[in-house]
């Protein structure tokens, strides 16, 4: 592949230079998109696997807290388990726009950004922040039985038909 770049620059030796400094960021730029590539690839060409329904038991209250966030796999489908506003909240950490990583990047609030386009979402209840028609695959909710001295993700009843 043959890249060029031309540049409304008179001096030889400046333009060179300005030049290199493009050639590195092209460099940068792409190594940072094949990886974001390869990272979706893997993603999508994964094997589903069925989800299972059942309760996942993630420890003790205290050992649950003292390492949120936490990452649980369950069916083949992982989850970020953390606190947020004096709330225990499990989400999908797979962007529903092109498999972008979603556990990445700090929270503002409730809210997480895709790191790849920007899309943001609510992690309470999984919907767009910026009105795009596209939501968070759904979580297990996060449940701390007080009598058990245990904290454990349960998924939701499915709504009657
Ligand atoms: S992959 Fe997340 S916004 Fe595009």
């Amino acid at each position: 592949m043959h890249v060029a770049f031309n540049l409304p620059i008179a001096d030889v030796d400046k333009a060179r230079a300005v030049g290199r400094r493009y050639a590195e960021l092209y460099d940068k730029l792409w190594d940072e998109d094949e990886a974001m590539m390869v990272q979706r690839q893997a993603v999508l060409s994964a094997p589903r696997k069925k989800r299972k329904r059942q309760p996942v038991s993630l420890g003790t209250i205290a050992e649950v807290l003292a390492s949120l966030p936490l990452s649980v796999e369950i069916g083949g489908e992982t989850f970020r388990v953390l606190e947020v506003e004096g709330r225990l909240l499990a989400h999908s950490v797979l962007c529903p726009h092109m498999q972008g990583p979603l556990d990445t990047e700090p929270l503002q609030g409730l809210e997480v950004a895709c790191p790849w386009h920007g899309y943001r979402f609510d992690l309470a209840t999984g919907k767009s922040c910026d009105g795009r028609k596209l939501r968070l695959r759904p979580a297990p909710n996060v449940v701390i039985c007080q009598g058990k001295d245990e904290i454990r993700l349960e998924w939701p009843a499915a709504p009657a038909r």
